[in-house]
């Protein structure tokens, strides 16, 4: 029998994030390691919906999105992040950010460019760099308060450098970049000639009076950012699969081509219901993060009480945690352990590493749950960590 698998594909293995849903399915366990809410989206979000399949709006949508949603999207990014585009060429709605990315991915970098990520990093930028052909090249989030060296920075970008991917507020880190940070990083992207693809996917989930900034509100960076969104976290649709990328005229080009042919489009009812998210009152969003403030306090309070040793995030709605003191093998034997005997699933360190040793006294919880998920959490953890002693 030959080997059928590519070479490409063998490069990469199968999501961590999404086997330890799996697995905690398995074994009943809370999960807090892939990033879902298990509470109820917005219902006004719903009724859009519903209704927009009614209205018989169920075959293909416009490639690059409908314009409702294209116009919802232009109105909030000059509201939100201060910029104005233009929704008839500079908007490309894709089947979540996940589409979004690797769509503006393979629409900027050519086989052997290098394309800068900084570790840790969202598990899917290490296949997406694969799969886009680009030598990804890692840029360290320096514990505690996961710092950027400037040195390392001006490092990594060369002649060889097409785009850095920037995550901002940070999954898994909880990191929220600082309007230096993005000042310094954009001054390399002009000085280099780099693109900046940015996912902005937590841009509202905010503690402690951290603010968002999007890189290509900065000057020279609105002609070579790729700013990238979705409907996913804001508005608790991750199943709904609605996210676009937001890129100036030839650049929208290249990545409309590209998602045409790789999906067509996104729902296109869903698009019209996403359309109405969009136009939601800034209440909403305060609300959404003071929600996720208490959800953030209650498991760090239980972390810290159980004795593993969080970092506090600032933004986006994960917590790492050290665990190297806790006596396992590993992250994955500590995951392992934590989802069959106690009940609770999250993510082993490793998978935001590109070299797993650099992830081995981690592990990532999640928080976007109901406040008795959480509770049943705290008090698992509370078994688990007294059958440690
Ligand atoms: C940083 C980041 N980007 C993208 C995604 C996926 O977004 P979407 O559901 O819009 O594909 C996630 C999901 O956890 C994420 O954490």
């Amino acid at each position: 029998m030959g080997e059928f698998s590519s070479e490409r594909a063998r490069k990469f293995t199968e999501s961590i994030i999404r086997e330890m849903t799996r697995v905690c399915l398995r074994h009943n366990g809370v999960n807090l390691a892939q990033g879902f809410p298990d509470f109820p989206a917005p219902t006004a979000i719903k009724e859009a919906a519903v209704e927009a399949i009614r209205r018989d709006l169920n075959q293909y949508a416009i490639t690059w999105g409908t314009p409702a949603l294209r116009a919802a999207i232009a109105r909030k990014f000059a509201w939100y992040n201060g910029v104005e585009v233009n929704p008839e060429t500079e908007i490309t709605v894709c089947c979540g950010a996940t589409e979004a990315m690797i769509a503006s991915l393979l629409a900027v970098v050519n086989p052997g460019e290098e394309v800068i990520i900084f570790e840790p990093f969202y598990e899917n930028y290490g296949p997406d760099a694969i799969i886009s052909g680009a030598h990804p090249r890692f840029v360290t989030l320096h514990e505690p308060d996961w710092s950027i060296d400037p040195y390392e920075l001006s490092r990594a970008f060369n002649d060889k450098t097409r785009a850095i991917v920037i995550n901002t507020p940070n999954n898994p880190t909880g990191k929220v970049f600082s309007r230096e940070e993005l000042e310094a990083i954009a001054r390399l992207c002009v000085q280099w000639d780099v693109v900046a693809v940015t996912d902005e996917i937590y841009e509202h989930i905010l503690y402690e009076g951290r603010e968002h900034l999007s890189i290509a509100s900065l000057p020279g960076m609105r002609e070579r950012s790729i700013t990238i969104n979705s409907a996913s976290k804001t508005y608790s649709l991750t199943g709904w699969r609605v996210g676009w990328a937001i890129a100036p005229e030839p650049i929208a080009g290249s990545i409309r081509k590209v998602h045409d042919f790789l999906t067509v489009g996104a729902a296109h009812p869903l698009q019209e219901a996403v359309a109405v998210a969009l136009a939601m009152e800034s209440s909403y969003y305060a609300g959404l993060a003071a929600d996720y403030r208490e959800r953030r306090d209650l498991l760090l309070d239980a972390l810290e009480e159980t004795g593993f040793r969080p970092y506090r995030p600032y933004g986006a709605y994960y917590i790492m945690a050290d665990v190297g003191h806790l006596g396992f093998a590993d992250d994955i034997a500590c995951a392992m352990r934590l989802v069959e005997q106690g009940g609770v699933a999250t993510v082993p360190g490793s998978a935001f590493y590109s070299e797993p040793a650099r992830g081995r006294t981690k592990i990532r919880f999640c928080f976007p749950k109901r406040r008795e998920t959480l509770e049943a959490a705290a008090e698992r953890l509370r078994k688990f960590a007294g059958a440690l002693k």
